[in-house]
């Protein structure tokens, strides 16, 4: 006889996808964000890349492999967390200024609400439980250092500033270039029609 599958498979399956993904962007974001943060988003990635191989290790001892599932959308944001948009900007695109609000911590809970959870596997779903919340208050300090900080000017910005006084500094002297040209020709003129005229 086979054993059944316990019912709380899907749940790993789910937390192993979600735990990698929250790593990949978190340790993207910590190569690319404000020195002041990089620790906080580092710690946070760490643990989420630890949470991925826990739960994948505990879905192999139970005799389950992982299937993999890339959330939707999931590489266009890693693309808006690789650019040089603010770190504010990124907090707010990935509403994690609103981190805690609402159910997030009964969602956590209702991990543990399944009774047949093995004691190994709730061990487990106890820690996990545990850093997640301390992550959401690290990700919520990083986010209130940024938003103290203020919106830093886009590099990019800069740039675009920089290339448009170029240009018009370059149009200027095109200009005065021509200008010179006309009032020297001018100049030229009047002095051999001056020339002739005195002949
Ligand atoms: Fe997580």
């Amino acid at each position: 006889m086979t054993a059944k599958k316990p019912t709380y498979i899907g749940t790993l399956n789910a937390i192993v996808n979600g735990e990698r993904q929250g790593f990949e962007l978190l340790d993207c974001w910590s190569t690319v964000c404000d020195p002041e943060i990089q620790s906080m988003l580092k710690t946070v990635a760490l643990r989420e890349g630890e949470h991925a191989a826990t739960f994948e290790k505990r879905l192999c001892e139970l005799g389950f492999t992982l299937k993999e599932k890339r959330a939707e959308g999931f590489d266009k944001t890693l693309q808006m967390i690789a650019s040089d948009m603010s770190d504010m900007a990124k907090f707010e695109q990935l509403g994690y200024d609103k981190l805690g609000e609402g159910d997030g911590e009964d969602q956590l809970l209702k991990l543990l609400a399944d009774k047949t959870i093995d004691p190994a596997t709730a061990g487990l779903l106890g820690r996990f439980i545990a850093e997640e919340r301390d992550s959401l208050l690290l990700l919520k300090a990083a986010y209130e250092c940024t938003r103290a900080k203020g919106e830093p000017e886009s590099p990019v910005a800069s740039d675009d500033l920089l290339t448009q006084v170029c240009q018009q500094l370059s149009e200027l002297s095109d200009e005065v270039a021509k200008l010179r040209e006309k009032v020297e020709g001018k100049s030229t003129k009047s002095r051999k029609s001056k020339v002739r005229a005195v002949k």
